[in-house]
């Protein structure tokens, strides 16, 4: 059965903004709002979903389609696939630096959960596929017959790293909603606790959707040795 990516890449976009809007009500009209420097810590705390979920999730996934989605030439779209995901990157690690400094500035310990280690090596992971992606695929470059078999190892290593972000984004809103509810009261079918949920679902359709694209076919036909022909 051939599956159309462009109808998908167009669900994909939708249900990030549902993700962002969902993530910003939560923190902001919910949680009191977003700040680097707060007496208030938890404000702090709220860069951590905001960052991890428009900036890491939905970037990344935004990368990831970025081949089906656009129509520009391979090379121009190789270089947007780069600079989401370096940008994805940069704003992961800045939402666990914001993580951190709460926990840091609050006087709670660090990486003491399964979110947290799982989140640490998400992110090494995720590290160490665009460095690997970068040195063979775009500078210095390797040889074509490098390329070729690296290929299928990028997408599979990519694809797994990726479904593992969505997993540990929803441990993380499962693990801040539990706390809201045993340790400050948060009603547990209150409007919050359904708003947490829902944002949780919307992140787990989005790279629901990402994948689809990923297996499904392009319109246009294939260009250069180095595309995602692996799947
Ligand atoms: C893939 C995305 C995510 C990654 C890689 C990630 C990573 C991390 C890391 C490394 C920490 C440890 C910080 C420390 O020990 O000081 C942490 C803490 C935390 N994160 Fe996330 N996070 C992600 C998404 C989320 C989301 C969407 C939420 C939703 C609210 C969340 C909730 C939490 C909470 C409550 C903590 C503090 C408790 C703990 O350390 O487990 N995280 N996260």
């Amino acid at each position: 059965m051939v599956v159309k990516a462009t109808p998908l890449t167009f669900v994909v976009h939708a249900l990030a903004i549902a993700c962002a809007v969902l993530v910003l009500v939560w923190n902001i009209y919910f949680r009191g709002g977003l700040a680097w420097e707060a007496t208030d810590k938890n404000l702090i705390f709220n860069l951590h979903p905001v960052m991890m979920l428009i900036g890491f999730i939905i970037l990344g996934g935004e990368a990831i389609v970025s081949y089906k989605a656009l129509p520009f030439k391979h090379e121009v779209k190789k270089v947007i696939h780069l600079t989401l995901h370096a940008m994805a990157l940069a704003l992961g690690i800045f939402g666990i630096c914001a993580a951190f400094k709460n926990h840091n500035e609050s006087g709670i310990l660090n990486l003491y959960s399964l979110h947290s280690w799982l989140g640490i090596g998400v992110i090494s992971l995720y590290g160490v596929q665009w460095i690997y992606g970068f040195i063979t695929f775009f500078y210095p470059g390797g040889s074509s017959s490098l390329r070729r078999e690296s290929l299928p190892w990028h997408v599979l290593f990519g694809i797994f790293v990726y479904v593992l972000a969505v997993g540990n984004a929803t441990l993380g809103f499962l693990e801040k909603l539990t706390f809201l509810e045993t340790l400050a009261g948060l009603e547990k079918f209150g409007t919050e606790a359904y708003l947490v949920n829902f944002t949780a679902i919307a992140t787990v359709l989005f790279g629901a959707f990402v994948l689809l694209t990923v297996y499904a076919q392009k319109e246009q036909p294939q260009e250069a040795e180095d595309h995602y022909t692996a799947i």
